[in-house]
């Protein structure tokens, strides 16, 4: 089985891709600290990730896996995206992209809030091939901050079948079960196998 080298940063999300692949044979290798981040410049999750992996190949040689995330909040028209690492401007801690989608929100009926997390992985090759898959999960927006798990907008976002819970109020195994990554991410191991 080919070596990925992945793309991201995030320790969070390293734990996470390598917990959900680790019943697969897929050997993931951390990114070289020598490789710089990439300018997130798509206008869509599938370009941005498709960015980072190419970044990847070109500095490594080796084939790549990249991912790229967005919630979309319907109430909002969509936002924050593409944008939500970078909600509330850029250097934006999770903390303050929360509080500013929870401010949009003051107004907005719980019926109202539904959201969906979108993630997209791209692999790409050395020999110049690519391709990706998506994971979505669907949920809505609580009104409060709720558990101190995970990550990014985890405290306030209610899978529709997690019976009031938010994603951070759930183990890492129970969030990967059901999460936009855990869903690309076995996706991307039936294409791989
Ligand atoms: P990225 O594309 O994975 O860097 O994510 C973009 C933004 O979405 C960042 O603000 C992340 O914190 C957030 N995000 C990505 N994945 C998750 C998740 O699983 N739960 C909560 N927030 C996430």
């Amino acid at each position: 089985m080919t070596p990925f080298v992945l793309a991201s940063a995030n320790p969070h999300k390293v734990q996470e891709m390598r917990a959900i692949l680790q019943s697969f044979d897929v050997e993931l290798l951390a990114r070289p600290t020598y490789v710089p981040d990439v300018d997130e410049t798509g206008v869509t999750l599938e370009e941005n990730a498709l960015l980072k992996a190419w970044a990847l190949v070109d500095a490594t040689g080796s084939a790549a896996i990249a991912d790229d995330t967005g919630l979309f909040v319907d109430a909002l028209e969509g936002r924050p995206g593409v944008r939500s690492a970078r909600y509330a401007g850029d250097g934006a801690s999770d903390h303050d992209n929360v509080t500013k989608l929870l401010d949009e929100l003051a107004h907005v009926d719980p019926a109202e809030r539904t959201a969906h997390f979108r993630c997209v992985v791209a692999v790409a090759y050395p020999d110049g091939t690519s391709f990706c898959v998506e994971g979505v999960l669907d949920g809505v927006i609580a009104e409060v901050r709720g558990g101190d798990q995970g990550f990014g907008y985890d405290p306030v976002f209610r899978p529709l079948a997690s019976r009031g819970r938010t994603l951070a109020e759930m183990s890492p195994a129970e969030k990967n079960e059901v999460s936009h990554r855990g869903r690309a991410l076995r996706a991307l191991a039936e294409k791989l196998v």
